[in-house]
C-alpha cells in the first residue's frame, strides 16, 4: 500500500510546497545523533518549547510571531506556546498544544481539535500543553532532555523548556544542545530544497529593484519593494533580518537599517548602493548582498573596487570544497583584495607584510561569511574545541571550522571605506606605511561594495544558490534594460 502523503505547507500559487517529512527526518536525524552519543540514556525523551506570543512592551498588541529556530527545526509548527517531545528510543514525537480559552474563538478565530494538529504536522500524539507532566511521566522516562546551550553569535543562552512539574522528572539540560546543533549543520535534501526556494525568489526580488532604482528616491522604498515582491511572489511575511539598504556613505555601515538608522537617506545620482536583505519562507532564510551604481553606470573607482570583491568572492568559491579551512578562506579574501588594492594604488608595498599587520580588517572588518540556515547567523560554527581566532576581522568569522559538505554558508567578501578604522590605520605606522593617503583620499564617502552570495558545499565544491546578475557588465546591462513601467503590484516581474 503507497503510504499516505504527508501534510504540506504552502501557501497557494507559486510558493514553494514544503512537507511535514521535512521535519519527521529531521526528528530521526536527531534521534540517531542522540543514540550514537555516549552518556545517553535508554528511555531519554526530548523535550523543547515553542516560541511565545508576546506583545509590544506593556501593552496588549500582539507582536507578529516567529517560531523559535530549535523547534521549528524538530516540528514545523507555526503556532506559539507549543511543547514538542521526542521519545529517543522510539522516535515517537508528541505535540503540546494550549488549551483556548471561548474568547480566543471570538478574536482570533476558530479553535482547533488536538486531532487538527495532529494531521497537520503529521505528529504521533497531540495533547495539551496542560498535561505535559501527565504525559510525559506515563512515558516513564529515564531522564528529559532539555536545551541549554549558548549560540556562538549572540553569547545568548538558549531558554530551557521548563513547565508545571518538571521538577518531578530527571532532568539533562547539557546533552542535547551540541547534538542538535550539529544536526542543523549540515543540511538534508528537503532542506536544501527550501532554501534554494529562499534563494531564488530573495535573488529576484534583488533584480526587481536594480530595474527599478533611480537617483531621488529614498532607502527605505527599496526596503519596501524589496519586501512587497517577497510577500508577494514568495509569501514570505518575514526577512531574515533587518533589510539594509545603504547608499553613499552610508554603504559603509556594516548593518545599516536600524531603528537609528532607518534606511532614510535619499539616493543620489553617483552613489554605490549596498543592498543586503533576503526573505525567509516558513523559517527558512537568505542573505543575499547586492552592490551596484544607483545611476547604472559604475565610474572607474567604483568598478576598481566592485571588481576587487568580486575577485575575491570568486576565487574564494573556486577554493571552497569539504575539507577547506574557512579561516583560510577569510585570509584568501583578505590576501585578494589588498592585491587588488596595491594594483589600483591605494596602498604599496608587499601583501604578505601587509597581512602580518592585519591590513586586511582595515577594510573588511567583518567575517568572509557564515552558516546559514532556519537562522540567517545559523547555529553550529564554533563547537566545543573549535576556537574563535583573536585577530582583527578573523575575531568576527562566525565559523571557525572546517567547510563539510552540506553546509550552506553565504560569501560575502567586502571593501569599505570606514572613516575611524581608516584614521586608526593611518595613526599605526605599522599599517600607514602601506597606505598612499592622496589616492585613499578620493575614497572617503565612497561608502563600500559587498557582494553576498549563499552557497551549499557539495562533495567536491559548491552549488550557488543565489542568482542575481554580479560582473560590471552583467549590471549594467541588466540596469539599463530597466522596466520603468514597475508598478508596486509588481505584476510584471516574473520568476
Ligand atoms: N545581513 C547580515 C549579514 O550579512 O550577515
Ligand atoms: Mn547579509
Ligand atoms: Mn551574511
Amino acid at each position: 500500500m503507497a503510504a499516505a502523503p504527508q501534510p504540506l505547507y504552502w501557501l497557494g500559487k507559486e510558493t514553494l510546497r514544503v512537507s511535514a517529512a521535512l521535519f519527521a527526518e529531521n526528528r530521526r536525524r536527531l534521534c540517531n545523533g542522540l543514540k550514537s552519543k555516549g552518556g545517553v540514556e535508554a528511555r531519554s525523551v526530548v523535550v523543547l518549547q515553542g516560541g511565545e506570543q508576546q506583545q509590544r512592551h506593556c501593552t496588549d498588541t500582539d507582536l507578529l510571531f516567529r517560531q523559535e529556530s530549535f523547534f521549528h527545526w524538530a516540528f514545523g509548527v507555526t503556532e506559539a506556546d507549543c511543547y514538542g517531545a521526542i521519545e529517543v528510543d522510539s522516535g515517537k514525537s508528541l505535540l503540546f498544544v494550549p488549551k483556548l480559552p471561548h474568547s480566543y474563538a471570538t478574536w482570533m478565530g476558530e479553535i482547533f481539535t488536538k486531532e487538527h494538529f495532529g494531521k497537520k504536522y503529521a505528529v504521533d500524539e497531540v495533547h495539551y500543553s496542560t498535561d505535559i507532566a501527565e504525559v510525559l511521566g506515563n512515558l516513564k522516562p529515564a531522564v528529559l532532555l532539555t536545551l541549554r546551550g549558548q549560540n556562538t553569535d549572540s553569547g545568548s543562552v538558549s531558554r530551557e523548556a521548563s513547565f508545571e512539574g518538571i521538577s518531578q522528572f530527571q532532568v539533562n539540560n547539557t546533552l542535547l544542545h551540541p547534538v542538535i546543533v550539529e544536526c542543523r549543520l549540515l543540511k538534508s535534501d528537503m532542506e536544501l530544497e527550501v532554501l534554494r526556494y529562499t534563494n531564488k525568489v530573495s535573488s529576484e526580488a534583488h533584480k526587481m529593484i536594480m530595474k527599478n532604482v533611480k537617483p531621488g528616491q529614498k532607502e527605505y522604498e527599496m526596503e519596501s519593494l524589496f519586501q512587497h515582491y517577497c510577500y508577494t511572489k514568495g509569501g514570505m511575511r518575514h526577512t531574515s533580518y533587518t533589510c539594509i539598504c545603504g547608499t553613499g556613505h552610508n554603504a559603509s555601515v556594516l548593518h545599516y537599517g536600524h531603528a537609528g538608522a532607518p534606511n532614510d537617506k535619499t539616493i543620489m545620482d553617483g552613489d554605490m548602493c549596498l543592498f543586503d536583505m533576503g526573505g525567509e519562507y516558513y523559517c527558512y532564510s537568505s542573505d543575499i548582498t547586492c552592490s551596484f551604481p544607483a545611476n547604472g553606470k559604475f565610474t572607474t573607482d567604483q568598478r576598481a573596487i566592485y571588481e576587487a570583491v568580486l575577485k575575491s568572492s570568486r576565487t574564494v568559491m573556486a577554493a571552497i570544497k569539504p575539507g577547506v579551512k574557512w579561516t583560510e578562506m577569510h585570509r584568501l579574501a583578505d590576501r585578494v583584495h589588498l592585491e587588488e588594492l596595491v594594483k589600483m594604488d591605494l596602498l604599496k608595498g608587499n601583501v604578505d607584510d601587509m597581512m602580518k599587520v592585519h591590513m586586511g580588517s582595515v577594510f573588511m572588518p567583518h567575517g568572509l561569511g557564515h552558516l546559514l540556515g532556519i537562522d540567517v547567523h545559523d547555529v553550529g560554527g564554533y563547537p566545543e574545541g573549535v576556537e574563535r581566532i583573536n585577530e582583527p576581522g578573523l575575531r568576527s568569522l562566525r565559523m571557525g571550522r572546517l567547510v563539510q559538505e552540506r553546509m550552506v554558508l553565504t560569501v560575502e567578501p567586502g571593501i569599505y571605506f570606514i572613516n575611524h578604522l581608516l584614521d586608526q590605520a593611518l595613526a599605526d605606522p605599522a599599517q600607514s606605511c602601506f597606505i598612499d593617503n592622496q589616492v585613499l583620499a578620493r575614497f572617503r564617502g565612497f561608502g563600500g561594495v559587498r557582494i553576498e552570495d549563499d552557497i551549499a558545499v557539495t562533495a567536491t565544491g559548491i552549488e550557488l544558490l543565489t542568482c542575481v546578475p554580479r560582473t560590471v557588465d552583467e549590471i549594467e546591462a541588466f540596469m539599463s534594460e530597466s522596466d520603468k513601467t514597475f508598478s508596486p503590484v509588481v505584476s510584471s516581474v516574473k520568476f
